[in-house]
């Protein structure tokens, strides 16, 4: 049988997601970055590629308190939603492997860092204030962002978050790309955090068998 190139990428693509499985244990792949960096659709996506479970922490803290977080911020305020966050993210973090797709607050606990130093790999998905305000403006259930003034609060969180934020384990420029593009990029940072091999592209055959 002869292999094209594309398959022969598949090849390579496929031995690299193993590694990178091999490597991560029972370690969690944990994104995290400001809201409309593109985590839960990168995430999912990249869950998907290393065949392993994809989790929403968000979609947990919702349906651990039978609300919306909107719901959550509106009745019990936001002190509450981040006690709330932090206590699924830790149980969560107990059930790697997996990707688990994180709100844009909860790497700024220090309790959370902590947990998920210990028993993920956090992979921040940076993003420049343009590609974020074009994300989040085609959604309305962020409560932080129910005023009209996005682009004050984006640069205000972006100045207190991303000094933390840079003390993930991989950073990943998340552009105005197809997300599978930025999918790749996450697999070749993670594959050289964990130290897997950096395999030769092969020829292709030219031998039809
Ligand atoms: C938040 C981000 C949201 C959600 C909540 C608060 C934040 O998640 O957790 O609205 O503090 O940045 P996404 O980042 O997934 O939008």
């Amino acid at each position: 049988m002869s292999l094209g190139l594309t398959e022969h990428r598949k090849e390579d693509r496929e031995q690299r997601l193993a590694e990178i499985r091999d490597a991560l244990g029972s370690r969690s792949i944990v994104l995290i970055g400001l809201m409309g960096a593109g985590k839960t659709a990168v995430g999912r996506r990249l869950a998907a590629w290393l065949d392993l479970p994809f989790i929403d922490a968000d979609a947990e803290i919702e349906a651990a308190a039978g609300a919306t977080i909107s719901e959550i911020f509106a009745e019990h305020g936001e002190g509450y939603f981040r006690q709330g966050e932090r206590r699924v993210i830790a149980r969560l973090l107990n059930g790697g492997p997996q990707v688990l797709a994180t709100g844009g607050g909860a790497y700024m606990n220090a309790d959370t860092r902590e947990n998920i130093r210990a028993h993920g790999l956090s992979v921040w998905l940076k993003a420049e204030l343009k590609v974020l305000l074009k994300r989040v403006h085609r959604r309305d259930n962020r409560p932080l962002l129910a005023g009209d003034d996005h682009e004050r609060v984006m640069k205000k969180l972006m100045a207190e978050r991303y000094p933390i934020y840079a003390e993930a384990d991989v950073t990943v420029e998340s552009r105005d790309v197809p997300h599978d593009v930025i999918v790749g990029a996450v697999v070749e940072a993670l594959a050289d955090k964990l130290g897997c091999a950096k395999m030769p592209a092969k020829e292709p055959s030219r031998k039809k068998v």
